[in-house]
């Protein structure tokens, strides 16, 4: 089964809240976020990844001039390890690249060891500790990457 990516829409968002939902316990977006993302952010592109026509994934990412920033990155629990994270990690990586971006980073629950290899796998770097970023006692690590030095 070879996965498809395409530009998240509408009609994907109830389908991306229930991977969402259970990809993030405490912190995950509302279907009001994601639309207000699709429809009101000029700044924003969402993808999603499929198999056989059934989402199983997805990443977000802000570009702003030469800045990307991932504001999220998630693929349902029953098709993890599978390589559809560094998939799309990819694809937002080379998507950046054709928009000239210089750097692309992101926060990641400093706890979040499945995230953090697949970023240190793709050279991120580490920017930094945003503490308290995921509410209290929860500290998030900020990753870069410079998409032309990889
Ligand atoms: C992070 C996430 C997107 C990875 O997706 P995935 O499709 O399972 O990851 P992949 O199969 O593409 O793995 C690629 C690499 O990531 C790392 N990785 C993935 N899962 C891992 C795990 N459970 N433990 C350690 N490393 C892991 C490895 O380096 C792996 O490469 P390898 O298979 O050669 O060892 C997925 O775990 C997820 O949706 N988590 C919940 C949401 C989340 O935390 N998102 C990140 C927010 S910052």
């Amino acid at each position: 089964m070879e996965p498809t990516i395409k530009k998240m829409t509408m009609n994907d968002v109830t389908r991306i809240v229930e991977i969402e939902t259970a990809s993030f316990e405490t912190t995950a977006w509302s279907k009001e976020t994601f639309v207000k993302e699709l429809t009101g952010n000029k700044f924003a592109h969402y993808y999603t990844v499929s198999l056989d026509d059934n989402i199983v994934g997805y990443f977000g990412m802000w570009i702003v001039e030469d800045h990307a920033q991932i504001t999220t990155i998630a693929v349902d629990r029953d098709y993890r390890g599978r390589k559809l994270g560094a998939f799309l990690l990819e694809y937002a990586i080379t998507l950046a690249a054709s928009h000239h971006v210089d750097v692309v980073s992101l926060e990641v629950k400093i706890d979040n060891e499945p995230a953090i290899r697949l970023y240190e796998s793709f050279g991120f770097n580490y920017g930094g500790i945003r503490k308290d970023y995921y509410g209290p006692g929860k500290d998030a690590n900020v990753m870069w990457v410079k998409v032309n030095e990889r």
